[in-house]
């Protein structure tokens, strides 16, 4: 059985995720208007991975005899300066959800809650890719800089991006 304290965290954490999944929607609406379709790809992809995440918490909660407890989502931005922009926000954004997930994992370990702890380690190790795959599109949109052709080329490399959700126990 979940103790309060963790139970009241992860539900946060589901809206967390689910704004995650939310932006990354709101994003790929900005990248459909400049007509950028791989990126657009990229995004759609990026909001089924969230949701994934999401519905692993929630998942997660039942599991263990808690209660899910719903709130509201919050309003992401509708639009960007540059595709350099909204994945620089990206990046922050899953830096700010690593920081999310090692508070739960402290949290875990505080209140010795070790099928917690070991449940999370799954995400501590998503994070790790989420932000290095981040990361790498920043640094080449960096280089591109005002390269109309790079960005092309970038956008058809991201629009093979397909989500396919993990099996069950990898
Ligand atoms: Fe669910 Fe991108 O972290």
């Amino acid at each position: 059985m979940l103790k309060e304290k963790m139970q009241k965290a992860l539900n946060g954490q589901i809206n967390a995720e689910m704004y995650s999944s939310y932006l990354y929607l709101a994003m790929e609406a900005y990248f459909q208007s400049i007509s950028l379709k791989g990126c657009a790809a990229w995004m759609r992809a990026q909001v089924q991975e969230e949701l994934f995440h999401g519905m692993k918490f929630y998942d997660y909660v039942c599991e263990r005899g808690g209660k899910v407890t719903l709130e509201s989502i919050a309003k992401p931005e509708s639009s960007w300066k540059s595709p350099l922009v909204a994945f620089k926000q990206i990046q922050k954004h899953e830096e700010h959800v690593t920081a999310l997930i090692n508070g739960l994992v402290d949290l875990a370990m505080a209140e010795k809650d070790h099928a917690t702890l070991n449940f999370l380690q799954w995400f501590v190790a998503e994070q790790v890719e989420e932000e290095a795959s981040v990361g790498e599109i920043v640094d080449k949109l960096k280089l591109i800089k005002e390269d109309t052709s790079g960005l092309f080329l970038l956008d058809a490399e991201l629009g093979r991006r397909v989500f396919t959700p993990p099996a069950k126990g990898e």
